[in-house]
């Protein structure tokens, strides 16, 4: 559910109208809802209620300072995946103590400002990364509060450029070696075993994995005690899908099906989602800028391209395309809706079956809050978008559009001789 509808005929974010938006901020932008955005957070954390847990939203999907502020606000913890996002997390005053740090690929410098600002935990996912992380708490005088990242090995039936449980994928530690990882990691003086994690995959819209997952996890988490490791936390990872096309489970299904196994296992229980709490909160809005017929096709153009949201092209990513005044609807047409990116992949939309829009019509790009903004790039010269964030009546800029100086800000001109 989400706050975005339609009155008379207009497309509107919460109290305010798209078409408003576009006059006074032009086109194309980002507009994310503070009431959806808050619900969902609400939802899922409600879905927990009656479990020690802690939800640590993975901000990767959406890391404006806005809006980690409402979630910090919230009660929220955080799942980062680099230094960048702890010191967003710090910039908005979050709890250091509620975060978690995942991801392959953590250099010293990101391991020590982790321990330096007292995260919950940092999730490690090698061998060597204990190691690493050992020497850098050793040479900081601290114990790195540390859980095991662990490789399940299952497929979440979701696209293979997001789907990170299978025994191939560089996630995680294979479940083949874990116990003789936490052995190894025992043995290690400047780290505290905290805990044990993994993430399956993205988009996933049946129970099923997130049952088979936590059984795996209860199994380790046994064996582990009976050899006398006892972990304080067990971190699920995300992963919950969203209805761009398909009809996933709610949270509170997702919840019970997850803490069906673990449950009585005494453990606080963490999740990481992204995708569930923002991705139905934000539109991404675009002008078409012409309607081009050739003998074979209609492209509909329009001014937000693959820069501005690169899930079409990346992940095949279907999100429903509105016109956001109805009135002005044509006849229906099949059409790819592409932007100004000189690439066969700029396309919002292929073959998409939608009231004809003409030149000048705006439309919303639905379901855009997650991996939106945060995956665009100056691709081609194109200034980042704005981002927006409607509260009621009120409309706050929580991101500006980018100029051409921000562009090429850091760039410098060299002067070469020609030969
Ligand atoms: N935890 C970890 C360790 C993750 O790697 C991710 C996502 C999450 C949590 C949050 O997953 P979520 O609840 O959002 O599904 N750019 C892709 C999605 C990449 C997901 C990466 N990891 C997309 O646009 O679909």
């Amino acid at each position: 559910m989400n706050y975005f509808e339609y009155k008379d005929d207009q497309l509107y974010a919460e109290d305010v109208s798209i078409a408003d938006l576009a006059r006074r901020f032009g086109t194309p932008f980002y507009a994310y809802s503070a009431r959806t955005l808050k619900r969902h957070f609400r939802v899922f954390d409600e879905a927990f209620a009656g479990t020690d847990h802690l939800v640590c939203f993975a901000m990767k999907a959406l890391s404006n300072l806005s809006i980690l502020k409402l979630f910090a606000s919230m009660g929220s913890g955080f799942d980062i995946v680099s230094v960048g996002e702890l010191m967003r997390c710090l910039r908005v005053g979050a709890d250091p103590a509620k975060i978690v740090f995942s991801g392959v690929g953590k250099t010293d410098e990101e391991i020590a400002a982790a321990l330096e600002a007292g995260i919950l935990m940092i999730n490690a996912e090698s061998r060597p990364e204990l190691d690493r992380i050992n020497q850098v708490a050793g040479r900081m005088k601290r114990r790195a509060p540390v859980s095991l990242r662990v490789n399940p090995d299952l497929d979440p039936g979701t696209h293979p450029h997001i789907s990170t449980g299978h025994r191939d994928s560089k996630f995680g530690v294979p479940l083949s070696q874990v116990h003789e990882y936490y052995a190894a990691a025992r043995g290690l003086p400047n780290l505290e075993l905290v805990g044990l994690s993994t993430h399956i995959g993205s988009q996933i819209t049946d129970t099923m994995p997130f049952n088979e997952v936590a059984e795996k996890v209860r199994a380790i988490v046994s064996e582990l005690r009976a050899n006398g490791i006892a972990l304080k936390y067990l971190d699920l990872g995300g992963g919950l899908g969203i209805p761009y096309q398909e009809e996933p489970p709610p949270p509170a299904e997702y919840a019970k099906v997850l803490l069906k196994p673990i449950r009585d296992l005494g453990l606080r229980i963490i999740t990481e989602p992204g995708r569930v709490i923002v991705g139905n909160a934000g539109v991404f809005v675009t002008r078409v800028v012409y309607v081009k017929e050739t003998d074979v096709k209609r492209f509909i153009v329009v001014d937000g391209a693959m820069n501005d949201l690169i899930r079409p092209v990346l992940y095949e990513a279907y999100h429903e395309i509105r016109l956001v005044d109805r009135r002005s609807v044509g006849k229906r047409v099949v059409a790819d809706v592409v932007g100004p990116v000189c690439e066969s992949g700029d396309f919002l939309a292929r073959e998409r079956e939608m009231p004809e829009p003409k030149a000048g019509d705006l439309l919303a790009v639905m379901s855009a809050g997650a991996y939106g903004f945060v995956m665009s790039s100056n691709y081609n010269s194109r200034p980042r978008v704005p981002e927006l964030l409607i509260d009621d009546a009120d409309v706050h800029v929580i991101r500006e559009r980018e100029n051409f100086e921000d562009i090429i800000r850091g760039e410098k001109i060299v002067e070469l001789k020609a030969r």
